[in-house]
Parts: C-alpha cells; sequence; structure tokens
C-alpha cells in the first residue's frame, strides 16, 4: 500500500497518516499499540515529552528491525521545557527515543513568556541536524504571524486539533498560503461523535466507519493526521483509509458538521 506524503517547505516528506499515542502512558499498553501500528505499516508516529512514552516508543522502534529512515518521528517540547531547558530536555528525548535525530521536533503550546525565546533554540537544534523538521503545535494565526515575522527559519508544520466537528478553514487556510502543513490533531474527536447521523450515512454509503470517514476528511482537506487507537483492531481500521475517497456531495455534508466542538485545550486567547 502507498501511504500518501506531504511536503514540507524543507523539502522533506510527512506520511499523511500516523499513531497518535497521548494516553499511552502504561508500558505494555503503549508498546502494543506502537508494535500493531508498524507492523500494520503504520510509517509515522507521534509522541511528546508530554506524554511520558518516548521510552516505550524508542524501545518499540528499536525492537522492530525497520530502518530508522523508514520511520517518521515527532516528538514535542513540553511547555516547561521551552525556556533555557529546551535543549538539555531534546537530547533526553533522543536519548530515550534511541536516535540521533528526529523528523519532526514541535513547540507544544504557544506559552506567551516562552514561545518567542524558544524558536532560535528550535533553530539550532535544526541546523545541527537533530531536528529534520521544526514546527510548532496549537499555534493559531496571532501566534503565527509573529512567528513568521521574527524567524530566520520557518515553522514546517503546525499541528492543532481539527476534525469534522471543528474545521478552523482560516486557519487552515492561513498555513496553506504559508506554506506551513496542516497536521490535525483529535481526528476522530476522540470518539465522542461517532454515531452522527451523517457521518454514518456516508460512512454506510463507502461501507466504512464513522472513523474512517473522520481519517479521510483530514487527508481530502490536504492535512496530516494521527489517530490514536490503544487497539490493534482499531489500529488497522483507522489505516483502511487509502482505498476510497470523499466526493462533492459527501464533503458538503461534512461540512455542515463544523460546529466549533472542541475537545481538546484552546489556544485561542492565549495572548
Ligand atoms: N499537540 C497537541 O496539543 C495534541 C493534543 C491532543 C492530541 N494530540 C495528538 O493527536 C493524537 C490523536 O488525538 P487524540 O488522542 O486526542 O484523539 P483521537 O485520535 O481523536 O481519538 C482517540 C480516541 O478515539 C478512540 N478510537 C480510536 N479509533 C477508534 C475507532 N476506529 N472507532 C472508535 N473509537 C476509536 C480511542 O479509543 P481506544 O484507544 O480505546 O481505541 C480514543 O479514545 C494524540 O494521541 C496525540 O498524539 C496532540
Amino acid at each position: 500500500m502507498v501511504i500518501p506524503n506531504l511536503k514540507l517547505n524543507t523539502g522533506a516528506s510527512i506520511p499523511q497518516v500516523g499513531l497518535g499515542t497521548w494516553m499511552l502512558t502504561d508500558e505494555k499498553e503503549c508498546k502494543d499499540a506502537v508494535t500493531s501500528a508498524l507492523e500494520i505499516g503504520y510509517p509515522h508516529i507521534d509522541t511528546a515529552q508530554a506524554y511520558h512514552n518516548e521510552q516505550f516508543v524508542g524501545e518499540v522502534m528499536k525492537a522492530s528491525g525497520i530502518a530508522r529512515k523508514d520511520i517518521f518521528i515527532t516528538t514535542k517540547i513540553d511547555v516547561d521545557n521551552m525556556g533555557y531547558r529546551l535543549e538539555d530536555s531534546f537530547n533526553k528525548s533522543l536519548k530515550k527515543l534511541q536516535t540521533d535525530y528526529v523528523d519532526l521536533l514541535l513547540l507544544h503550546f504557544p506559552m506567551t513568556m516562552y514561545r518567542r525565546p524558544a524558536w532560535p533554540r528550535m533553530e539550532e537544534i535544526y541546523k545541527s541536524g537533530r531536528a529534520k523538521n521544526i514546527g510548532v503545535s496549537n499555534y493559531m494565526i496571532n501566534h503565527l504571524e509573529e512567528l513568521l515575522a521574527e524567524c530566520e527559519v520557518r515553522p514546517a508544520v503546525n499541528q492543532f486539533e481539527m476534525h469534522v466537528f471543528l474545521q478552523s478553514p482560516e486557519l487552515v487556510d492561513f498555513c496553506k498560503q504559508q506554506g506551513i502543513v496542516v497536521e490535525a490533531y483529535s481526528p476522530l474527536a476522540r470518539g465522542r461523535r461517532m454515531d452522527d447521523p451523517t457521518l454514518v450515512a456516508i460512512a454506510k454509503k463507502h461501507k466504512k466507519t464513522s472513523a474512517q470517514i473522520m481519517i479521510r476528511w483530514c487527508i481530502e482537506m490536504g492535512a496530516v493526521t494521527i489517530p490514536k487507537s490503544a487497539h490493534k483492531d482499531r489500529i488497522a481500521e483507522n489505516f483502511e483509509v487509502f482505498d476510497f475517497k470523499l466526493d462533492k456531495a459527501d464533503l458538503k455534508m461534512l461540512k455542515t458538521l463544523d460546529q466549533d466542538f472542541r475537545v481538546s485545550w484552546d489556544p485561542t486567547h492565549v495572548p
């Protein structure tokens, strides 16, 4: 199966679907999930310092025997490490992940006091080759404008909450205009609205599940996405999204689901 990639502004490619690992803090649960994902063919794993599972992800990657270049790995600098500890914390992440580079390093949140001085530190890590791409997470348009006005290295990615119930078209358009790849987190809205009648109808039409429709919608929007599951059958289900397409009528119906429904933290009013 050929997994679609998107081009980043560094020239690198990012696979459009990865496994999210938030809440996979139990060692066995995390290792089982990541092992399943790699076996199924996921080429991309999303972790973070704040998820307390980089060690488990690193051990599974190592044990998998898959060449390092064939796994796209993202980690994120925790809010507590965005100050003078940034570099040190990143070195610890590399150690836990048992690798000498990550494919993508993100600032996890636009902390008011810390985000501006943090970016030059990210740029240094990028220039050293230890992060092949750098980007941000939970940045709204105002945060991105501030960063773009000051940066030397432009962010390659913005990872934020995006799903059919929170479509954020202005932010998506802004990122695209600026050459920043959109990465949709919580693409399943944490499973809270799987029984929405519109989703169910479109799923029935394509002989797919609501989860698969939600993930396919992210792909059709030109985003990367990282659904999380702790269960092998769902991890497989969430990856079976490359053998169908949503048509114009589906997309029109899905547009009506945009209800500003948020399941994660809201960075909208972070000054
Ligand atoms: N940058 C940030 O601030 C940020 C914030 C939030 C998330 N993220 C990233 O994005 C990833 C995904 O977001 P998320 O974990 O918040 O939520 P999500 O992927 O939208 O949903 C995960 C939930 O949906 C359930 N689920 C998974 N597949 C399913 C299926 N096929 N059918 C029914 N239910 C299913 C999972 O349960 P089971 O596990 O029991 O299957 C879990 O409860 C995270 O894991 C993390 O890597 C980043």
